[in-house]
């Protein structure tokens, strides 16, 4: 059983977060196009945690008894100015997707669905590294400079990022 109003607004993070899969997957063939192949990685591992994320929403409304609606996903841009413009897109629209999280806990917590007050602490979490790492990759890249040697290096170390999928998903799929 699942709150109408609360099941709506899932369905809509489903959108959201395949959106965001979107940005970082366009963000990715950018840095590639740009030969960073590193900051590639790191974008297209990102990519793959945000439909991830929407993967867990699915999930959860499925085996809370609810109907999964899958919608159009909107295209993202494709174009950036500079490797900082990119940077400074991804904290706003992880800070952005913070609010929805937000949103759907008030909501939850306003209709007395409890359960997705809860699952949704994951994602509060969540959000709170996601936006760590954004604003880390800027950071780093601010006082690393846009020098060539060191550019090449932040981009080395971007590449080692790994794929993981949450122990969170795993455990739903499992169920
Ligand atoms: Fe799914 Fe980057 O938040």
């Amino acid at each position: 059983m699942i709150n109408e109003k609360v099941e709506l607004l899932l369905n809509q993070q489903v959108t959201h977060e395949l959106y965001s899969a979107q940005l970082y997957l366009s963000m990715s063939s950018w840095f590639s196009a740009k030969n960073l192949d590193g900051f590639a990685k790191w974008y297209y591992v990102q990519a793959y945690e945000e439909k991830a994320h929407s993967m867990i929403i699915y999930n959860y409304i499925i085996k809370a008894g609810g109907r999964a609606l899958i919608e159009p996903i909107k295209a993202p841009p494709h174009d950036w100015d500079s490797v900082l413009d990119v940077l400074n897109e991804t904290i706003k629209h992880e800070e952005y997707v913070t609010s929805l999280i937000y949103n759907i806990v008030d909501v939850a917590r306003q209709e007395k669905d409890f359960k997705v007050d809860q699952f949704f602490q994951w994602f509060i979490d969540e959000q709170v590294e996601e936006e760590d790492n954004a604003n880390k990759n800027k950071g780093r890249f601010e006082a690393m400079g846009m020098d060539g040697k060191a550019l090449y290096l932040l981009d080395q170390e971007m590449g080692a990022r790994v794929y993981t999928p949450p122990v969170l998903l795993t455990t739903l799929e499992a169920e």
